[in-house]
């Protein structure tokens, strides 16, 4: 098996965190988000330790927006890993499972007034994407009558090999302040001199899925030069340095991995140089991983309700989890690899096209996949959809969204329960003149 953390039992079923997927199925049902306990805490202390060990002041900080649930949140906390939130609920979310402001960023180029009030209420530090945002929170302090912490998103304008819907630190991004143009350092002189904030940090992002350590190269090197210039032109020495998430995972069985340890040596390596150079401080490293802490970690299961030979063209399986459920296939052209769960066994002999049941030629999980001969009741998991899968789910052609079970060695537990239709019309109302 190319996932070190799966394998499959003598009857030849896939078996995850110690539990069969076909009992996981037949008892919490499908479409099913699975989620291994084991393997997001050993990729987060995978991580985290490539950083800490070259850098002594490194830390972990998890980007909600991969995986939001709150047992996902929680088990990672106590880790140790604090919380990279971008809306009012994912900053509710972190506080209510007992993360502290200071263990909080809050990173966005849209943030709202009730956010930026709840931020700096609670002391998180806020990356501020742009000057109208530094004006509104320099006033919210002075309101609220407590200073805010922040830092600057800036664009250091690094090509990341990625999709480009995911790549974002090109200087035509939406995001943060031109480093090249002087933007960027000419924030950092404006905040200098405004007295309700709190300059301590610089903040970048490249992109996402990113399997090169090269370019995390280029954007240490161009946040440690600005760190410099922000030092001897402005006169503010910067103590966080947040250098974003980005580390991509293989999605398919024969493309490389990036480790944890090549990102790391690629980064503090640079960082470390430019330090000596410049003879700057050694500031705490900030690093926001979503993806790689918990994608390998989750796996879709859907039930194989038909399939369809067709002429001249790949056969078709339809299961019960469509692009509502995971939207990466068609959104991303992303791959995603798909096993035939109750039959580990048998010879991958045929070709399919894997779809869902909606009314939308896009609702695909898969093109061209191979699997053993398929059939009415067969099981299929499609893997690595641990980050970016539940979270960007929709209820298109109200279809309501799966459960999702948490699994660790060999106990279940249901972390989020199914939707059922109910819940879908809970907020609609028909106003009465349609009565
Ligand atoms: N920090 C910031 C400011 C971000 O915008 C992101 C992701 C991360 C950290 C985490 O990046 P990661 O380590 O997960 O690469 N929906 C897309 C991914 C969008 C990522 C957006 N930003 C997908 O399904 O591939």
């Amino acid at each position: 098996m190319f996932k070190p953390h799966l394998n499959a039992n003598e009857e030849g079923h896939l078996v995850i965190g110690g539990v069969s997927a076909v009992d996981l199925a037949e008892r919490f049902g499908t479409p099913l988000y699975v989620m291994d306990e084991q393997r997001i805490r050993e990729n987060y202390q995978r991580f985290y330790q490539a950083f800490s060990k070259r850098w002594d002041n490194a830390r972990v900080w998890y980007a909600y927006k991969a995986n939001s649930n709150m047992a996902i949140c929680k088990l990672l906390w106590d880790e140790g890993c604090g919380a990279e939130v971008s809306s009012i609920c994912e900053l509710k979310i972190a506080l209510k499972i007992g993360v502290p402001g200071e263990d909080i960023i809050f990173n966005g180029n849209y943030k709202t007034v009730p956010e930026l009030e709840l931020a700096i209420k609670n002391g998180a530090l806020i990356n501020v994407d742009n000057l109208q945002e530094l004006k509104v929170i320099n006033d919210l302090s002075e309101k609220i009558g407590k200073e805010a912490r922040i830092g600057f998103r800036v664009n250091p304008d690094v090509k990341a090999p990625t999709h480009p819907h995911i790549a974002t630190g090109l200087r035509e991004s939406k995001f943060g302040f031109d480093v090249e143009s002087g933007k960027a350092l000419e924030a950092y002189q404006i905040a200098s001199e405004m007295e309700r904030v709190k300059v301590e940090a610089i903040h970048s992002h490249i992109g996402s899925q990113i399997l090169d350590p090269k370019p995390f190269g280029e954007q240490a090197e161009k946040m440690m030069n600005l760190v410099a210039q922000i030092r001897d032109e402005v006169g503010v020495e910067i103590g966080i340095v947040d250098m974003g998430g980005g580390l991509g995972i293989p999605y398919k069985p024969d493309e490389e991995a990036l480790s944890p340890d090549d990102m790391a040596e690629e980064t503090t390596s640079t960082m470390k140089k430019i330090i000596q150079e410049k003879d700057l401080s050694k500031p705490t490293l900030v690093l926001e991983p979503g993806r790689s802490i918990v994608a390998d970690a989750g796996m879709l299961l859907g039930r194989v309700g038909y399939t369809k030979e067709r002429e001249k063209t790949t056969d078709w399986v339809a299961i019960d989890a469509g692009m509502n459920a995971l939207i990466r296939p068609v959104l991303y052209d992303a791959y995603h690899h798909i096993l035939a769960a109750n039959k580990m066994n048998e010879k991958t002999s045929e070709t399919y096209n894997v779809a869902g049941p909606l009314c939308e030629s896009g609702d695909y999980l898969g093109k061209e996949r191979k699997l053993p001969k398929v059939e009415r009741g067969d099981l299929l998991a499609v893997l690595d959809v641990g980050a970016y899968g539940l979270a960007m789910s929709s209820q298109h052609t109200a279809q309501p969204r799966p459960a999702m079970v948490l699994v660790n060695s060999g106990d279940v537990e249901i972390v989020r329960r199914r939707e059922e239709c109910k819940d879908l019309t809970r907020l609609d109302k028909v106003p009465e003149w349609l009565e």
